[in-house]
């Protein structure tokens, strides 16, 4: 089987390639990625040279590509991880989210609408809890609850998942739909909570906490995330709409208080000097109060439940960043840099 793997070189499908690749010597895999700023080919290097594996530098957002690559490449299957991801970052510049997110997507769709004839190829489409907007302080997620987007990375990725459940239903494409609640493990990119926190403890720099630090995260860890869509790949049903989450709800202040717990142990030194680092900052515009995902779905169709639980994926999660130091020199270039004076520059006393 071909697949291609879209986003390959980010986080989450990183880690999936360097999970799938040496599992399927049989299966070749194509990672179609933009290499953006959050992309890292050292995330990548133990399937660099593996021969079922090649890399094809495309952007989503450009049409005559994508069809190009799909036309020498005739994949079986489409795994779609690329996206714009940082929600700060869409709040900042929303236009590449539109790029990325929808028109990348839509074009994704174009390609496999004209180069599979109906009953080939599966179109699995990545997505994230987000897209349902906030909970009050009880209640799930389930895949029956409607779409309220919030900032316009979520409302981005609700358009792409729009578009995906259109294509199905209109011209019978083979589509899946997995959404999913915040990942976090090895190879994210130090913008989003976890490894910036994990960082900033390191060189003892300040420890942003937006607002009063009460929302609320399902965290998962990125492992058990790829292989809950490998399940659906598998077993999941065409056409249908997959929840995955954790069941692992954190408030980011008690987030923010396991890492630096776990970082004292491992770093030999007393807790205070870590937490006295937390400071609370502006709180992020429209910032959604909690997310909690029922994942019943998901586990009773297909038999899927998480292996790691937060107090594990946390522990390995720090242990890789401590073990990782060129990773992190590598991710450090001037373009992050820029994000993090612009992000936190603006963001002054407490909320
Ligand atoms: P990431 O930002 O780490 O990586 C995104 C990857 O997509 C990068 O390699 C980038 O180069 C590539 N990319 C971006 N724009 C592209 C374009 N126009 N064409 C081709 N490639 C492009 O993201 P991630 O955290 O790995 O998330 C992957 C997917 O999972 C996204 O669709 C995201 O919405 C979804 N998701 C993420 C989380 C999470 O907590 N990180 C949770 C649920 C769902
Ligand atoms: P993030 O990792 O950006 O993921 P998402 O916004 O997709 O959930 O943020 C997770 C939570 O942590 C979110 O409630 C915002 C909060 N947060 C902070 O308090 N400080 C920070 O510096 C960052 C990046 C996030």
């Amino acid at each position: 089987m071909k697949i291609v793997v879209t986003g390959g070189a980010g986080f989450i499908g990183s880690n999936f390639l360097t999970r799938l690749v040496p599992r399927y010597p049989e299966h070749s895999f194509v990672n179609l990625d933009k290499l953006t700023y959050a992309a890292n080919l050292r995330s990548l290097a133990s399937i660099a040279e593996a021969p079922n594996y090649q890399l094809a530098r495309v952007d989503l957002a450009d049409m005559a590509a994508v069809d190009a690559l799909f036309a020498a490449q005739k994949p079986d299957l489409v795994v779609h991880f690329a996206a714009e991801s940082h929600v700060d970052r869409s709040i900042v510049g929303p236009k590449d989210f539109i790029d990325a997110n929808i028109v990348g997507t839509f074009n994704l769709l174009e390609a496999c609408r004209k180069h599979w004839p109906r009953g080939q190829g599966l179109l699995h489409h990545v997505s994230t809890d987000e897209v349902y907007g906030s909970l009050g302080a009880t209640g799930y997620f389930t895949e029956e609850t409607r779409y309220d987007p919030s900032s316009p990375y979520s409302a981005s990725k609700a358009a792409s998942d729009h578009l995906v459940r259109a294509y199905h239903r209109t011209y019978g494409l083979a589509t899946k739909i997995t959404n999913c609640s915040n990942n976090y493990g090895p190879r994210q990119f130090p913008e989003k909570l976890i490894p910036l926190m994990i960082l900033n403890a390191l060189e003892g720099k300040p420890l942003p906490v937006y607002g009063a630090g009460l929302n609320v995260r399902d965290w998962l860890y990125v492992d058990d995330h790829c292989e809950a869509i490998w399940t659906v790949v598998e077993k999941g049903r065409v056409g249908e709409t997959y929840n995955i989450g954790g069941r692992s709800e954190r408030k980011n202040i008690d987030v923010v208080h396991a890492i630096c717990s776990i970082l004292a142990q491992e770093t030999n030194q007393p807790v205070e000097k870590l937490t006295g680092l937390i400071k609370y900052v502006t709180d992020r515009p429209g910032h959604d109060l909690r997310y909690a995902i029922d994942a019943t779905r998901l586990a009773s169709e297909c038999g899927w439940t998480p292996r790691e639980t937060f107090e594990t994926g946390l522990k390995k999660t720090v242990r890789w960043y401590l073990d990782n130091p060129q990773w992190i020199e590598d991710v450090r270039s001037g373009e992050y840099r820029k994000w993090i004076d612009r992000n936190y520059g603006e963001r002054t006393g407490h909320p």
